[in-house]
């Protein structure tokens, strides 16, 4: 018989934001998210620790040129990237995080090594000198298709006030969205991480929600990672908000419908993802799509079918 409290559980995502166009483009989508939370799955399921699992997650995202998280990040106003990403121990209930690190193929791997320090969340000058101190290689995560984009906005004079979160098919190697990984181990720990090249074409100096515990946050009873406009995500409180209304009682699916009805009417743009230590798999979004998929334990599933607008989701442990 399973044991639910030690039945392993994952939910990553791949960002939020305006309907993918392309139902080709949407496959190629799916199947990049079914294949990294297997990976994460068994990983898991072989027994390594839930942060650890959160980490390798991540890193597989970070590296995947589609998502807008490490390599492939989108640019920012002045053509530089700068990348955010947090880690959160839901059983030391201990966050670290880097703030618009530049230069580093995987900004998680340095919120791992923040999880020891008395200093937990670095910006930028002090991210970039702890990835000197730890002797990570020089790494530039601008790839061809993100410059060219970033050029065409130079050429339109900057119309955009931001780079879009997800992808539009017309161009089928362009999809876009910050990152985020849930794991409950065997054990039953929560772990959380979010990694995000931020909304692009930003101010200089502009700091995502991901390092923050608005968008990545966990205890003991859940977690939650989230994705969308940074700003709406700060506004609400999101993360935080979700695991401290579930850590308090209310029902999770009754905290993920209050949540999600109060941005709705606030006229937020974003979604988030998250397990409850019972091994809830959660989700909710505003925007168009949301792009998560889950491994329950026994079965994989994802949010990419939702109909567009508000929608939340708890698949029962
Ligand atoms: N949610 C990512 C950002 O707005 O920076």
């Amino acid at each position: 018989m399973i044991d639910m409290y030690r039945n392993v559980k994952v939910i990553i995502h791949g960002g939020a934001g305006s309907a993918l166009q392309d139902r080709g483009g949407l496959e190629a989508v799916r199947q990049d998210l079914h294949r990294m939370v297997d990976q994460i799955y068994q990983r898991a399921q072989a027994g390594a620790k839930a942060m650890d699992c959160v980490v390798y997650g991540c890193q597989l995202l970070e590296d995947a040129p589609r998502f807008n998280a490490g390599y492939g990040s989108v640019l920012q106003s002045d053509g530089q990237v700068r990348m955010s990403a947090a880690l959160m121990d839901g059983q030391a209930q201990r966050l670290s995080g880097v703030i618009n690190v530049s230069r580093v193929a995987h900004p998680i791997d340095l919120a791992a090594h923040l999880q020891s320090s008395d200093d937990r969340v670095l910006s930028d000058v002090g991210s970039m000198e702890l990835a000197r101190e730890l002797g990570l290689p020089l790494f530039d995560p601008i790839t061809d298709l993100r410059l060219r984009e970033w050029m065409q906005e130079r050429a339109n004079h900057f119309q955009r006030s931001m780079a879009g979160v997800v992808a539009e098919a017309a161009d089928p190697h362009a999809r876009r969205g910050t990152i985020g990984v849930v794991v409950r181990d065997e054990n039953g720990h929560l772990a959380v991480g979010t990694s995000t090249g931020g909304k692009g074409l930003e101010r200089i100096g502009r700091v995502s929600d991901s390092a923050m515990p608005a968008g990545t946050y966990a205890n003991g009873h859940a977690a939650v990672s989230c994705t969308g406009i940074g700003e709406d995500i700060i506004d609400e409180c999101l993360a935080a908000r979700l695991v401290i209304r579930i850590s308090d009682g209310m029902a999770p699916e009754v905290a993920l419908a209050k949540s999600f009805a109060e941005a709705t009417a606030n006229q937020r743009d974003f979604g988030a993802i998250g397990l409850t230590q019972g091994g809830d798999i959660l989700w909710g979004k505003t925007s168009d799509v949301l792009l998560a998929a889950y491994h329950t334990g026994t079965t994989l599933g994802d949010t990419l079918d939702q109909p567009q607008g508000t929608q939340t989701g708890r698949i029962s442990a």
